[in-house]
């Protein structure tokens, strides 16, 4: 059998701190390592699968329009495209859309417009104002706007424009607000950052903060858009509306597409003054189309809702089974296990071995973004080789 684990070495620039598996196959939310071992899958992708893998409406709409159209460059108009753009406006509070092909892609645009409306209508204000914690992409600029120092320290210096402060606290926000601030931009939950949830009333007074001072509300939906918190956007939630809302991530059900919309008073590129070749091609298009459809057609985000709580009182019950256990923390099925010490990565290892994937989001704590169509048998399947997982580890952490 081919040791495509040492390929990856020999070939490979060695940047991704991967498990050891070679996963050659998915369906629904299970995939198939290169020796035929079965795994539950509650990664997806990192947050992406958002119907699972190789859901056939995504497959059936890619295989269409490989055979149809793939690529033409946005100097010309193509259906998949438009299609998508519809769909995403007129069920969301925003008015346009700008198809690309990655979150950090879609981030990148957002702050451009941010930046083009503080140039014309705020006297040349730029600064972004994001959260410690956060993460917005791996772009230069992004890795700027992501207030995480891990991220930043190899590659300063680091474009200016961003000030980091701490999430969860709209005084910090003030406190950093100055005439050169053009817009806020933060996750409703912060996904990467731990699978952290703010107060439920602050995006609403840092809504009114950037009312109060004219400049813009950024949402990054990347990972909390598309159905992942229960409804299809996580704003919803909270009682606000963004000026501009960035997508990617679930969007394309495991197809590179991102997005930036924006409400009509804040479009203020002129034609050209941001672009991009492969940007919302008809393929990437048609993929998140048909993603974007089944998920509103089916009520995807009613079963997050229902699917999330009982994984969530699943989650406590076992926190009340394990003293180390500290906290469960989310919404929907964007859900976080804390523990009391460092036993993340051999938590994962023993899931690993027990046909479950899972996520170490911090040293201390597991993450659960599985794909948003699972159902309870699921659910159990996973409380049930956790329960094991933490037993076996637990008896390790007490010797
Ligand atoms: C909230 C958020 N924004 C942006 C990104 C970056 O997306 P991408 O990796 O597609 O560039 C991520 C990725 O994890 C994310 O979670």
């Amino acid at each position: 059998m081919t040791d495509w684990q040492e390929l990856e070495r020999k070939y490979f620039i060695q940047i991704s701190p991967r498990t050891p598996l070679t996963l050659v196959r998915g369906e629904g939310a299970r995939v198939w390592d290169d020796s035929g071992k079965e795994y539950l899958d509650f990664i997806a992708g990192w947050a992406v699968n958002s119907l699972g893998h190789c859901h056939p409406v995504v497959a059936d709409a890619v295989a269409e329009q490989a055979r149809t159209l793939i690529q033409t460059s946005n100097q010309y108009y193509t259906v998949p495209q438009i299609k998508l753009a519809q769909l995403l406006v007129e069920n969301s509070c925003l008015d346009k859309v700008y198809v690309c092909n990655s979150g950090a892609e879609a981030n990148e645009g957002a702050v451009k417009l941010a930046r083009r409306y503080g140039s014309l209508k705020l006297n040349g204000a730029y600064e972004v104002i994001t959260a410690m914690n956060s993460f917005h992409g791996r772009t230069l600029a992004m890795t700027a706007a992501t207030g995480q120092e891990k991220f930043q320290k190899p590659y300063n210096p680091l474009p200016v424009g961003f000030r980091n402060v701490a999430f969860n606290d709209v005084e910090e926000i003030k406190a950093a607000t100055t005439d050169q601030t053009c817009a806020v931009m933060l996750e409703p939950i912060q996904g990467e950052g731990g699978v952290n949830v703010p107060d439920d009333n602050y995006l609403s007074e840092v809504r009114r903060w950037c009312d109060q001072k004219g400049i813009l509300l950024i949402l990054d939906e990347i990972q909390t858009g598309i159905g992942r918190l229960g409804t299809l956007f996580g704003y919803e939630q909270y009682g606000v509306e963004p000026d501009i809302m960035t997508l990617a991530k679930g969007l394309g059900s495991g197809v590179p597409v991102g997005a930036f919309m924006a409400k009509d008073k804040f479009c203020v590129f002129a034609p050209g003054e941001h672009g991009s070749t492969f940007g919302g091609n008809a393929l990437t298009s048609a993929a998140a189309y048909a993603t974007v459809k089944y998920i509103i057609d089916h009520d995807v985000p009613g079963n997050v809702k229902k699917v999330g709580q009982y994984l969530f009182s699943g989650l406590e019950g076992l926190k009340k089974k394990y003293r180390f256990v500290t906290e469960v923390r989310g919404r929907g099925l964007l859900v976080a296990m804390e523990f009391d010490s460092d036993i993340g990565a051999v938590a994962l290892t023993a899931c690993l071995e027990r046909g479950l994937l899972v996520n170490r989001v911090k040293p201390n704590a597991l993450r659960f973004i599985p794909p948003l169509v699972i159902g309870n048998k699921e659910v159990d399947e996973a409380l049930a080789i956790l329960d094991k997982v933490l037993s076996s580890v637990g008896k390790e952490v007490e010797r």
